[in-house]
């Protein structure tokens, strides 16, 4: 019979953040009807994302209401994005709890109330979608499928899934912290729906940081270093969807706008709309000063450079 393990105190701390975790997600579990959309539907009239993440105010020559247009249809992608990385995230941290299944039954329930939310992410994203889709003009598309992306990301180790969820979940707190969140003037119920959000994604930022150190614990020197290589193609993949996605916004918001665009113009809104793209899902993430202490303390300064260097043409682009 194997022996009962003795649990230390770290041991036992962590297990009180596990516990913590499944505390705060039953209070606060909220259902997307009753206590989110409430019967109200997305204001037309108003910006969705704010300036600081869609960078619309960069582009002096729009007028207000087509700066207003492309902040929704940012906005509308932003929801598209999230119901995207989402999809990898709820499958990967099902595939984490397993590994809990026989031992610590809290974790267990952690991340499976956190893969539970991520599903419930998605219903609203896709449910947002539809609703923004029946006021909006004909013609807007989504570049990449969820599953197509979700079988690619988890071919990748786990340590750089990890750390890419990490990534995500620690920017998103950011955006509704700094940005969405103390903006007067945007669509109200845009900004519930990442205010409620938030809120789940504040708790799965906890989990995955204590599953990715886990996993960086499991692996050897030589594993975690193709596990760097594999966060950079991780990233690289990202960049390669937000390059598509922004070219097909800018497109769709030209063919909406009832005046043509000079050849100049039309290029800086390409720029603009790409450079917003990164900066909400990747920059963002990368400077996140968290996120910055966490990957330095699991990475060597060699791998740190090549992170780096990686990095360099969609800092600079
Ligand atoms: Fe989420
Ligand atoms: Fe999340």
């Amino acid at each position: 019979m194997n022996t009962v393990a003795v649990t230390f105190h770290p041991e036992s701390s962590r297990a009180a953040r596990y516990a913590r975790i499944v505390k705060s997600s039953k209070k606060t579990d909220w259902q997307i009807d009753r206590d989110l959309l409430q019967g109200r539907t997305f204001e037309f009239s108003r910006k969705f994302l704010p300036d600081a993440l869609s960078r619309v105010d960069r582009l002096s020559f729009l007028a207000p209401d087509e700066t207003r247009l492309l902040s929704q249809i940012q906005g509308r992608t932003y929801a598209y994005l999230f119901g995207l990385v989402e999809r990898f995230i709820s499958v990967k941290m099902l595939e984490q709890g397993r590994a809990h299944a026989f031992d610590d039954q809290i974790a267990l329930e952690a991340l499976v109330r956190f893969s539970g939310e991520e599903i419930k992410h998605q219903e609203l994203f896709r449910r947002m979608e539809a609703m923004i889709d029946s006021q909006l003009p004909a013609g807007y598309r989504q570049v990449a499928d969820p599953n197509d992306v979700a079988r690619a990301v988890l071919a990748a180790s786990t340590w750089s899934v990890l750390a890419l969820t990490c990534h995500i979940e620690l920017f998103v707190q950011a955006h509704y912290a700094e940005s969405i969140g103390p903006h007067e003037d945007l669509c109200p119920l845009f900004k519930d729906v990442f205010k409620f959000h938030w809120r789940d994604e504040s708790r799965h930022v906890v989990l995955d940081e204590l599953e990715w150190k886990d996993e960086h614990a499991r692996l050897s020197a030589h594993e975690r270093d193709q596990a760097v290589d594999d966060l950079i193609a991780l990233v690289a993949a990202v960049d390669g969807i937000l390059q598509s996605q922004s070219q097909s916004d800018t497109d769709y918001f030209i063919r909406c706008v009832s005046r043509s665009f000079s050849v100049e113009e039309t290029a800086k809104i390409e720029a603009s709309v790409l450079s917003a793209y990164r900066w909400q899902y990747i920059i963002s993430g990368v400077q996140h000063p968290h996120f910055g202490r966490l990957l330095s303390s699991m990475t060597t300064s060699a791998q740190m450079s090549r992170i780096e260097s990686a990095l360099v043409p969609i800092m600079t682009g």
